[in-house]
């Protein structure tokens, strides 16, 4: 293999290893202050979410409140329709983050996304909330996702 060759082969496994953050769109977090969002495998965007499979979201954020609970509330939209989305752990404070939550303080929230079976193949936005002891948003992301089979 030449070193032009080498080079090629180099970049592109990089490339692919190193999934760069998912593009989100704040909808609101009115207590908090979100500085990126991670799905993993999310090779190229929107992410592919393979029925079967789960995936895990990383959401790091700052919390400007205290909070003693937080509570993770995540919907599919689709076609402008929130539908509520079932995650297996709804307690952000087991979820990655040490409670009680501190003001000014930063925080890793990582969750895992099971894509069931049932789930029909199409484009949708996830909406995915973090809620605080007043149920104000922590955090309120939305990325475009595809479930494919
Ligand atoms: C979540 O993302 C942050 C920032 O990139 C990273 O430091 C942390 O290790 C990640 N946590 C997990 C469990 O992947």
């Amino acid at each position: 293999m030449d070193i032009r060759t080498a080079c090629v082969v180099l970049v592109c496994a990089v490339a692919l290893t190193c999934a760069e953050p998912v593009k989100y769109v704040d909808c609101g977090s009115a207590v908090g202050k979100v500085s990126m969002v991670d799905i993993n495998p999310c090779p190229r965007q929107p992410c592919q979410l393979r029925k079967g499979q789960s995936y895990s979201v990383n959401v790091t954020f700052s919390s400007a409140v205290e909070s003693q609970t937080s509570k993770a509330i995540v919907h599919g939209v689709i076609a402008g329709v929130p539908i509520p989305f079932a995650i297996p752990v709804q307690d952000g404070c087991k979820s990655g983050i040490a409670c009680p939550i501190e003001k000014e303080s930063n925080y890793h929230y990582v969750n895992e996304l099971p894509v069931k079976e049932i789930y029909p193949s199409i484009k949708l936005v996830v909406e995915w909330e973090l809620r605080d002891d007043d149920g104000k948003d922590l955090f309120c992301i939305e990325f475009p996702v595809q479930i494919v089979s």
